[in-house]
């Protein structure tokens, strides 16, 4: 089971910073359930482990299955939180080196309509040409510039290659029951469909068909990534003591350091590249769920030891508003020995005979001792290897702490307002219909 450190941060704040935080983060937990708090018609996600059925899994597998079928390539249009939860679940799971392989026994995965890049789209649409190529396309709103014009190029390539009729079948949406363009074109075009429930916003919506589909198709176990899920359900929710609650102790932690501490900064550290795209899931749901009315830690991440030999100084020396988050991971699901070497020019036979998880762990644990030495407070999660049933709980235990977190900040957790201000530029400088008084506006500011 997941489990959380908060010793080596507690030690950082005066006796009890953390625990004052206790009734209100219980507070918090009981109104995410009783659906009593900001953003309340947002909180689909909270039971959505429990409420995920077998025979709602066996749909989406059986989805997944057609596309395996037809596809050798399977191309993920979204944005935000219609790609990023997808994204880091693959890429945990996948052997590091799966897309060089030659002898694939799944598709290639591949995202688009997260940027706007020209070369970007060019190199797909080459990349494509000689692949059987299906598109999952993923909107909530249905309207969202990236992920729109991405699928408007890959659908037209789609039937040019496969043909109407063929196309219709390696086609899926995932979008709003009733509203947008997506579903709108789903409908007319009589693609297959999946609902993102009204009550889950993007970025909590990992564990709906946004995430599970994709996942399913690049040949992972989505019954055991919500198993994994059900079970943080369980451990997270408002009956488990402060004290054993590992969301709630996340989240008051974090409000503690922030207030108390003066830390305005979070860092979260994997030890293993597979996770960078956790962190960057991770990144979404936090910033833009804490991230507003002036309010909010900034998460930020690294991927040690990598980032050692880069954001290594500014850790153990900059500014002191951080604190860290390590995202460790208790066994590796392979074994690779350091072996004797008899001329030992590089001088390592001193590790001969012990595993490179072994090496890894000791850098981590002397990181963590020398971060810890240079004034940053330090949040251990620990989990006990990558795969579908713990990254299921790591999934959960994150969007838990996000909640309560953010109610403890006193902001809504569950809205981004924010975000809409690039979007109303952006169309005022493209001249988009209905936007002519802010076309005229933004173009005398910019003259
Ligand atoms: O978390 C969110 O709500 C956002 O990040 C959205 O997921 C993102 O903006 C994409 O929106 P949509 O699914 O409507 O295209």
């Amino acid at each position: 089971m997941l489990t959380l450190d908060i010793s080596k941060a507690a030690s950082f704040l005066n006796e009890g910073a953390i625990e004052k935080y206790a009734h209100s983060a219980m507070q918090a937990a009981l109104a995410l359930e009783e659906k009593t708090c900001a953003g309340n018609d947002f909180l689909g996600w909270v039971t959505l482990p429990t409420d995920t059925t077998d025979a709602f899994i066996a749909e989406i597998n059986q989805c997944a299955q057609r596309l395996r079928q037809m596809c050798d390539t399977i191309v993920v249009a979204g944005i935000g939180g219609s790609y990023l939860g997808a994204k880091a679940v693959i890429e945990a799971l996948s052997d590091s080196f799966q897309w060089l392989a030659n002898d694939k026994n799944n598709p290639d995965i591949l995202f688009a309509g997260n940027n706007i890049s020209e070369d970007y789209l060019y190199e797909l649409q080459q990349l494509l040409k000689t692949r059987r190529f299906g598109v999952i396309n993923i909107s909530k709103s249905g309207t969202t510039t990236e992920t729109a014009l991405a699928f408007r190029l890959l659908r037209k390539q789609c039937e040019q290659q496969r043909g109407k009729e063929e196309a219709r079948q390696v086609i899926v949406a995932i979008t709003d029951a009733k509203k947008g363009a997506a579903r709108a074109a789903a409908d007319k075009e009589g693609y297959s469909t999946f609902v993102i429930p009204d009550n889950v916003g993007g970025r909590f919506s990992v564990l709906t068909p946004v995430g599970l589909l994709p996942i399913a198709c690049a040949g992972f176990d989505i019954q055991k990534l919500v198993e994994g899920a059900r079970d943080m359900q369980a451990a997270t929710a408002s009956g488990v003591p402060f004290a054993q609650n590992p969301a709630a102790l996340y989240a008051a932690t974090r409000n503690a350091l922030y207030n108390e501490g003066g830390k305005k900064i979070e860092i979260l550290a994997n030890y293993q590249p597979k996770l960078h795209f956790t962190s960057e899931w991770w990144k979404q749901l936090y910033g833009e769920s804490e991230g507003k009315d002036g309010k909010g830690i900034f998460p930020a991440s690294v991927d040690l030891t990598t980032d050692l030999h880069s954001m290594g100084q500014w850790i153990q020396d900059g500014e002191r508003t951080i604190f860290e988050t390590v995202l460790s991971v208790e066994q590796s699901n392979h074994i690779v020995l350091v072996d004797e070497d008899e001329e030992n020019l590089d001088g390592l036979n001193f590790l001969a005979g012990k595993r490179v998880d072994e090496v890894n762990k000791m850098a981590e644990l002397g990181t963590q001792i020398a971060h810890i030495d240079g004034g940053v407070p330090n949040l251990r999660i620990s989990i006990e290897r990558i795969d579908e049933y713990n990254l299921g709980q790591l999934l959960y235990f994150f969007e838990k702490g996000c909640g309560i977190s953010g109610l403890l900040l006193e902001v809504n957790p569950f809205d981004q307002p924010g975000v809409e201000a690039y979007k109303k530029n952006m169309f005022a400088l493209l001249g988009k219909p209905g936007y002519e008084a802010e076309t005229a506006a933004i173009r005398a500011r910019i003259k």
